[in-house]
């Protein structure tokens, strides 16, 4: 079962994954990353950048990859998650752009591209950390609901609730894309540690599905509970939903080697 941390908001959950983020990236200068969008990481990023900054350590051979992307936006668009990514990682943190990877939502090159993607991660080494953010309805990526848990980097048709969630950072419904290119979540399986977080009482249910629930591609975030270090940091709000919050609670209070996370 994942670990699961629940802190008492948002900030001190963003200060313990950076803190541990900042600590992997010193003992490893070349930690591949897994990079997610969407609004739940931003602070996490956002404070680990501050970190890099104090510290003036060397971060030009980490390396990143991001989960997914819009298939047809413009890269140069303020919400295409290559935009998102160099705005809120590469930029601020001082990364090498060269090393930091999105997925190629092109139209033109959309048939290879998630298997290229495939062979960048491995040809990386495979990803040490990926951070994980979660839909209303479990999506991890844009896995949406009915994803198949041996999925690869692919295409994907977004569904009406994760674009109406989507809509947000858009003008209006109709012009967030339909389709995406995802890691699928076989791929994600495969990063060494999976660090997934979740915030406010609308994500509460689908927190209490994929972790308490059956294992089922119709709550894809319930893969985790096949991954061997899976960590999920969530805030009260979001623990609303879980049978056994205050054991979780007390287990990470109790917990005998402290790890960082
Ligand atoms: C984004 C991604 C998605 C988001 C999820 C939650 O790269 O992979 O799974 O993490 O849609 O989005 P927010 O954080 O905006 O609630």
């Amino acid at each position: 079962m994942a670990e699961i941390i629940i802190k008492s908001n948002e900030n001190e959950a963003a200060e313990l994954v950076a803190d541990f983020f900042f600590k992997q990236i010193e003992t490893n200068p070349k930690l591949v990353l897994g990079l997610a969008t969407g609004s739940t990481p931003l602070k996490v990023y956002e404070l680990l950048a501050e970190k890099i900054k104090r510290s003036n350590i060397d971060v030009k051979s980490l390396q990143g990859f991001s989960l997914d992307e819009y298939v047809g936006i413009d890269f140069a668009h303020p919400e295409s998650y290559h935009s998102i990514i160099d705005n809120h990682v590469t930029k601020p943190m001082g990364l090498d752009p060269a090393k930091v990877n999105v997925p190629n939502g092109n139209y033109e090159t959309i048939i290879s591209a998630g298997p290229d993607y495939e062979k960048a991660i491995a040809a990386a080494g495979g990803i040490d950390i990926q951070i994980l953010g979660i839909g209303t309805d479990g999506h991890i990526g844009f896995n949406e609901p009915g994803s198949s848990l041996a999925s690869r980097t692919r295409i994907k048709t977004l569904t009406e609730q994760t674009r109406i969630d989507n809509s947000r950072f858009f003008n209006s419904l109709d012009e967030v894309p339909t389709h995406c290119i995802t890691q699928g979540i076989g791929t994600i399986m495969q990063a060494k540690h999976l660090i997934l977080m979740a915030f406010g009482e609308s994500k509460a249910e689908a927190i209490a599905q994929s972790v308490e629930g059956g294992i089922s591609s119709f709550w894809p975030a319930s893969a985790l509970q096949m991954h061997p270090r899976a960590t999920v940091v969530i805030d009260e709000a979001c623990s609303s939903k879980l049978k056994n919050a205050q054991y979780y609670k007390w287990a990470f209070e109790h917990k005998p080697t402290w790890q960082g996370l």
